[in-house]
């Protein structure tokens, strides 16, 4: 009779932080955390729910320079954490340049019903979206143009690196690098990026009620919520919430664009119809996250109050809600203070977790290196022996004939040099122990580093 125990009982972490170690074992949470009851849309397609392992292969494609022509450009040069994902600069600089947009913030992406990525919405989905920068010549540069490599040049890159090998066996079971697993991969880690510890999410907790006032909120506070959700009026709202709206604070699908329509070539641009979530555009002392707008044009949120209050002229493709098609241009007469009120507002949409968990941050060391990664493995205690000693089998999936190594530890903290353990030809590390172990723990790592 044989019993299966969980990876755990044996297999045990240590203290692995510093050492950048990928512990498959004890994986950070992406797949169960908390969304608070009242946020309502998810784009994440059935076919891709986000798996703790798969958005811990994405965090670390996300993270890789390996993934840009010359190595020297990751997701993470212009999707910085400490900025919300976003960018200071106004055009963030890749292989080949600097970008023709401003890079957008990442945050709660999975809870937009604008389902289309980018500024224009050119990407049909989160998952197509996720290796298009990878094949842009200025971005990450495998655009298969202009001199450069294309993506299958990339795939093969990635394939051949056997840290790839071991994570891709990890999470879909074989080795094989492709397009899909990748996009897979990348958009788990980038809808995990969530952030709604704010102190509006503490307000609505304690109200129920977007339209009362927010006990940990000041007068200004509430003032600008209410000049934000309420709908344009004279003397009332200014109707902001009718395309960002609470409390998720994502795009209205519908929106035209709002008024915002140079690039940053100078040319007109009027295909800009895409907001990220506006939780998160400055940081919790109030720093902006960057500049705002496609072209980066408006460097701080009071300059954004003050485009909406007079929307320079009404062009083509502008929201009716903004003065389009039919009408002059929004203008809102706002004082100074209903101004420092909007701003103020805004500032409550900030949560902290965001910027500093370890889960969203660079799996990599200084060198640029993840010293190993702990397998996970299965443990069968074999009980047959009346009266004698357990005979005890460690399994793992591993890549074929690549070389392990098997760890031993009394402690859990203090593990020995290991042996190595080459796996079969079919991909499976396997050891057994024939009589009782004197060592109590054992794991399977892979030393990519060490
Ligand atoms: C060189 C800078 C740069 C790099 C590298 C880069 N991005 Fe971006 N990212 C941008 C810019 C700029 C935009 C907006 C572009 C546009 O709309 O035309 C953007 C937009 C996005 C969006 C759309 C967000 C939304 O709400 O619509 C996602 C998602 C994204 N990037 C993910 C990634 C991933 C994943 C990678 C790595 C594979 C990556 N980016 C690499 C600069 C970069
Ligand atoms: C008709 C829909 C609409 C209304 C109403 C609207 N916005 Fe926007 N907002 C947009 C669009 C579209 C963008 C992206 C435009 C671009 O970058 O070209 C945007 C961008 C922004 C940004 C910049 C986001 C970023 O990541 O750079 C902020 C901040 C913002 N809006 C705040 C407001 C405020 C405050 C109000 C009310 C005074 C408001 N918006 C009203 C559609 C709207």
């Amino acid at each position: 009779m044989k019993k299966i125990f969980t990876s755990l009982i044996l297999i045990a972490n240590g203290a692995l932080a510093q050492e950048a170690a990928l512990d498959l074992t004890d994986l950070h949470s992406y797949a169960d955390q908390t969304v608070p009851a009242y946020i309502a849309p998810d784009n994440t397609p059935a076919n891709n729910p986000i798996s703790d392992i798969g958005a811990t292969l994405g965090r670390v494609l996300f993270y890789d320079k390996r993934l840009s022509k010359d190595s020297t450009v990751s997701c993470a040069s212009c999707h910085q954490q400490e900025h919300a994902f976003g960018d200071t600069a106004i055009a963030s600089t890749g292989v080949g340049g600097t970008t023709g947009r401003h890079s957008m913030r990442l945050i709660n992406t999975r809870f937009s019903r604008e389902a289309k990525f980018f500024w224009d919405e050119r990407a049909a989905t989160l998952e197509a979206q996720t290796t298009q920068p990878i094949q842009d010549h200025i971005e990450m540069g495998f655009s298969g143009a202009d001199g450069d490599p294309d993506l299958s040049d990339l795939v093969e890159r990635v394939s051949e690196i056997e840290l790839y090998q071991v994570l891709f066996t990890a999470v879909y079971g074989s080795p094989a690098v492709t397009e899909s697993r990748m996009q897979m991969a990348l958009s788990q880690f980038v809808r995990s990026i969530q952030s709604f510890d704010s102190k509006y999410d503490e307000g609505f907790v304690a109200t129920q009620n977007i339209n009362a006032d927010f006990p940990n909120f000041t007068a200004q506070e509430n003032l600008g919520k209410s000049l934000f959700t309420s709908p344009l009026r004279p003397g009332g709202g200014v109707g902001c919430a009718s395309c960002h709206s609470p409390p998720t604070f994502d795009i209205d699908p519908a929106s035209g664009h709002n008024g915002v329509i140079t690039s940053l070539e100078g040319v007109e641009d009027r295909t800009n119809t895409r907001s990220p979530s506006l939780r998160d555009v400055v940081d919790g002392e109030g720093n902006p996250n960057g500049p705002f707008m496609h072209d980066g044009s408006k460097a701080t949120l009071l300059d954004v109050v003050n485009h909406y209050n007079a929307i320079p002229a009404a062009t083509q493709g502008l929201d009716r809600r903004l003065g389009g098609a039919q009408g002059p241009p929004l203008s809102l007469n706002l004082s100074e203070n209903l101004k420092e009120a909007l701003v103020a507002f805004l500032g409550t949409l900030s949560g902290t977790s965001v910027y500093t968990d370890e889960k969203w941050s660079s799996p990599f060391n200084a060198a640029n290196e993840i010293s190993f990664v702990v397998l996970p493995a299965e443990v069968t205690f074999d009980s047959d022996v009346v009266g004698g000693a357990r005979n005890v089998t460690l399994r793992a999936a591993a890549v074929p004939r690549v070389t392990y190594l098997l760890k031993t530890s009394s402690d859990m903290e203090n593990w020995d040099a290991g042996v190595p353990i080459e796996a079969t030809a079919e991909g499976e590390l396997i050891h057994e122990m024939v009589a009782a172990p004197s060592a109590k723990f054992f794991r399977f790592i892979y030393p990519s580093a060490e």
